[in-house]
C-alpha cells in the first residue's frame, strides 16, 4: 500500500503544523497549500486521498474550493475546518459536497476519526473503479503490453501524446505494475508551478534559503523516495532547472536550495508532455543532454480518434465511474448517442469524452442518454452545481425533513442525526441514493455519516 496523502489548505502556520503532526502520527503524508489558487494547482498535478480546507483563506472562501473539487476532482473527499459556531458555513460546505466538517479549536480525537473514516471510504470507492486502461483496439492492446514490459525495468520513460489521452494513467500503471508499487507515486505538473519555485519544489530548500522559506522543506524527489516521480509537462521546465535535473538524474542525488550537501535519492523518473520534445530540443527550449537522459524509452499514447472502436467501452466505463462518484444510478447511451460520439474528433480525447458524458448525465434524467443530451464543447453553457440540482426538485415534506437535519446538525447531536437518518432511510426503503437526495446531501456524505454512526449495514 502506498502512503496516503492529505492536502491541507490553511494559511495559519500553527494550525498547519498541528495538522501535519497529527496526520504524520497516523502515518499519512501531507501536502500544504496556503491559498485556494495554490490548492487548485496542486490538485492539477497530484490527487490526494483527502483534502482538509480552512474556510477563511487569503484569496477567498474555502467553499469555493469545495465546489471546485466537487466538479474537477470528484474522487477527492473534502472536509472543511470552520470557526466554532459558524454553522451556516458548515451546512453550506456539506451542501456543496464536503463529507464533513470540524470546528476550531480542533479536537484532535474528532479530527483523527474524521480522517480515518474518510480514507476508508476512499479506499472502498477506489476498489469499485480501480485504475484501468480501458480499450480493446490494437493500439491500446499494444500500449498495455509495452507498459507491462517497461514496468519491470528502472529506466526513465518519457510518455507523449495529446492532452487527455491517458498519459498520467499510463504513468500510474507503470508504477503500480512495477517493483516500487508499494512506495509513493508522485506526479508534479511542471507547468503549473511558478518558474521561480520549481527548483525548491523538486529538490527542497533549507530554512532561510529565500524570503518565505521559513522551514526546511524536503522537495518532491525526497518525497518520492523509493517510489516513482512523474514530471508531467516536463517541456515546461525552465532551462536553469533542467541543468539541476540533469545533475540529479546523473548523480542520483539532489541538493536542496540553500544547502551545501547533496542528498542521495532513489527515485524512478517518468516524464510526460503533450508537446513534441524533440522539436523543443531543436528550438533550443529543452536541453538535448537531458532529453537523452529522460527519454531512454519513449511511450506514445494514441489519440482517441485513432482508436474510435474503444469509444463505446470507454463511455460505459466512464459512466460507471460517474455514477459511483455522484451516487446515482448508472446510465447507458442510446444507439444514436453512440453514433454521434463516433463521428466526433475529440480534440481533448478521453478527458473530453468524460466531460461530455458528465454533462449528458446532468442534462437528462432518463435511464438512457439520448443523442440530444450530448453537447460538444462549442455549444455549451456552464453546468448547474450538483447541490443546486439535488435540492431543486424536493417536495415540502422532504424540505422540512432537510430543515430538521440542518437544525440538528447545529447541536452536533449524534443521536438525533441517527434518528433522522433512520427515518429517512426507512421512508426511502433503505435506498441510499434516494435517501441522500431526499436529505439534500451527497451520496458520499450519506455513506460517511452512516459509517460514522455504525448504521452502514
Ligand atoms: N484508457 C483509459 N481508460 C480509462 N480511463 C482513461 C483512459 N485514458 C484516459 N482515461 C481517463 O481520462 C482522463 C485523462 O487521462 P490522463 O489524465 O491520464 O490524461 P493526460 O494525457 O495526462 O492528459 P493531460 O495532457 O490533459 O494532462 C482521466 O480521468 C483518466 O482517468
Ligand atoms: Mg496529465
Amino acid at each position: 500500500m502506498t502512503q496516503q496523502t492529505v492536502l491541507l489548505v490553511d494559511d495559519e502556520p500553527d494550525i498547519l503544523q498541528l495538522l501535519e503532526i497529527t496526520l504524520a502520527r497516523m502515518n499519512l503524508q501531507t501536502q500544504r497549500a496556503t491559498s485556494i489558487e495554490e490548492a487548485k494547482r496542486l490538485l492539477e498535478s497530484s490527487t490526494p486521498d483527502l483534502c482538509l480546507t480552512d474556510m477563511k483563506l487569503p484569496d477567498g472562501n474555502g467553499l469555493t474550493l469545495i465546489d471546485h473539487i466537487q466538479h474537477r476532482h470528484p474522487s477527492v473527499p473534502v472536509a472543511m475546518i470552520t470557526a466554532h459556531g459558524s454553522v451556516e458555513s458548515a451546512i453550506e460546505a456539506l451542501k456543496l459536497g464536503a463529507f464533513d466538517f470540524v470546528t476550531k479549536p480542533l479536537a484532535l480525537e474528532k479530527l483523527r476519526n474524521l480522517v480515518g473514516h474518510a480514507l476508508q471510504i476512499k479506499k472502498d470507492t477506489d476498489d469499485l473503479t480501480s485504475e484501468e486502461l480501458i480499450g480493446q483496439s490494437e493500439l491500446v492492446v499494444a500500449l498495455r503490453d509495452q507498459i507491462r514490459r517497461v514496468a519491470r525495468s528502472q529506466a526513465p520513460i518519457h510518455i507523449h501524446g495529446e492532452s487527455g489521452v491517458g498519459k498520467e494513467i499510463t504513468a500510474r500503471l507503470i508504477h503500480s505494475l512495477g517493483p516500487r508499487s508499494n512506495q509513493p507515486f508522485i506526479a508534479v505538473n511542471c507547468g503549473a508551478i511558478p518558474p521561480e519555485l520549481v527548483e525548491s519544489e523538486l529538490f527542497g530548500h533549507k530554512k532561510g534559503a529565500f524570503t518565505g522559506a521559513t522551514v526546511d522543506k524536503p522537495g518532491l524527489f525526497l518525497a518520492a523516495s523509493g517510489g516513482t516521480l512523474l514530471l508531467d509537462e516536463v517541456a515546461d521546465l525552465p532551462l536553469p532547472v533542467q541543468v539541476k535535473l540533469l545533475r540529479a538524474v546523473q548523480e542520483k542525488s539532489v541538493r536542496p536550495v540553500g544547502s551545501e550537501a547533496e542528498i542521495p535519492v532513489d527515485v524512478r523518473l517518468l516524464s510526460a508532455t503533450h508537446k513534441n520534445l524533440g522539436q523543443q530540443v531543436r528550438a533550443g527550449a529543452f536541453r538535448d543532454d537531458l532529453y537523452y537522459r529522460i527519454n531512454v524509452i519513449g511511450i506514445h499514447v494514441p489519440a482517441l480518434r485513432e482508436r474510435k472502436e474503444d469509444i463505446p467501452l470507454l463511455a460505459e466505463f466512464l459512466l460507471k465511474k460517474l455514477a459511483v462518484s455522484h451516487g446515482t444510478d448508472k446510465r447507458a447511451l442510446s444507439e444514436e448517442a453512440i453514433s454521434l460520439l463516433l463521428q466526433y474528433q475529440f480534440p481533448g480525447n478521453i478527458r473530453e469524452l468524460d466531460n461530455i458524458l458528465a454533462r449528458a448525465v446532468a442534462m437528462s434524467d432518463r435511464a438512457e442518454i439520448a443523442a440530444s443530451d450530448i453537447a460538444f464543447e462549442e455549444t455549451l453553457t456552464p453546468p448547474q452545481t450538483q447541490a443546486a440540482a439535488a435540492t431543486a426538485d424536493i417536495g415540502p415534506d422532504q424540505r422540512s425533513l432537510l430543515e430538521k437535519v440542518r437544525g440538528d446538525l447545529e447541536g452536533f447531536l449524534a443521536d438525533t442525526e441517527r434518528q433522522i437518518l433512520e427515518e429517512a432511510l426507512t421512508k426511502n426503503r433503505w435506498n441510499k441514493t434516494a435517501t441522500a437526495k431526499a436529505l439534500g446531501i451527497t451520496f458520499r456524505s450519506l455513506r460517511y455519516r452512516l459509517k460514522k454512526l455504525g448504521l452502514d449495514d
